[in-house]
């Protein structure tokens, strides 16, 4: 067999690589057609790739992960159900590479994170990149460990927020200067959304399109998804 495991390396800073976040460990899988990355960091174990491939994306196994078990194109496939970006993929079969969806788009989930699809960038205050990708998970409960990011603490805390959109004047459309959507993590504060978006809730009742906004990661706001300053109670929930 041709799949190897834990191969992969801490990235140097700044982050250049598509799909590899600051400081994370990726891990890489080959077969003949395909190389499969994975990174435990952004795995929430959301099971997307077990329940749809089930030959190649097997728990428990060693290695987890074996290419060789299906075609290129349907492992290509799965990989990009993977909502957190934990899943990529690179072809050496001339296959084509994953698309960046035209519209950026990000999706309220019930109970659970912000999925953020699309030319996304995460950026430190500063301006340095954390995470650039087509798919994101973001946490929204406040109790992640891997903060922006979602870790599924959501699930052990159990965060109940049925992910409706409130307060549809929280989006606002002052214009973008760039086809990509940059969220920046604030100190303490909001996630502060940047570009193009089309922000959706779980119940699938509102679409709202803007090019700025500020979505809560403390989990208390009262107009959520949107941040309502409520942070400003709960000094030190960030990082
Ligand atoms: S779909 Fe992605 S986040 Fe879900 S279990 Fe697979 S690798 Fe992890
Ligand atoms: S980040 Fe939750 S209210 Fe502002």
């Amino acid at each position: 067999m041709d799949t190897e495991r834990d191969t992969g390396g801490v990235p140097a800073e700044p982050v250049t690589t598509p799909g590899v976040v600051r400081g994370d460990r990726v891990h890489t899988f080959r077969a003949p057609g395909i190389t499969v990355t994975w990174s435990r960091t952004r795995c929430t174990h959301a099971a997307e790739c077990v329940m749809h491939l089930p030959t190649v994306f097997e728990p428990g196994r060693r290695p987890w992960v074996d290419a060789s078990q299906a075609s290129a194109d349907a492992i290509a496939r799965v990989v990009t159900r993977c909502p957190t970006g934990s899943l990529h993929f690179e072809r050496s079969d001339g296959g084509e590479p994953e698309a960046t969806p035209a519209v950026n788009t990000v999706f309220v989930s019930r109970h659970g994170p912000l999925h953020l699809r699309g030319d996304i960038e995460v950026r430190d205050e500063d301006g340095s990149v954390l995470l650039r990708d087509t798919r994101v998970a973001l946490c929204r409960c406040g109790r992640s460990r891997t903060k922006p990011l979602c870790d599924n603490s959501h699930q052990a805390e159990r965060f109940r927020e049925p992910g409706a959109i409130t307060s549809p004047e929280r989006v606002e459309d002052p214009g973008a200067d760039e086809p990509g959507l940059r969220v920046v993590p604030r100190h303490n504060g909001p996630l502060e959304l940047s570009g193009a978006f089309a922000i959706s809730g779980a119940d699938g009742k509102v679409m709202l399109a803007g090019t700025r906004t500020k979505l809560c990661r403390c989990g208390t706001s009262g107009a959520k998804p949107f941040c309502d300053g409520s942070h400003k109670k709960l000094p030190g929930y960030g990082e």
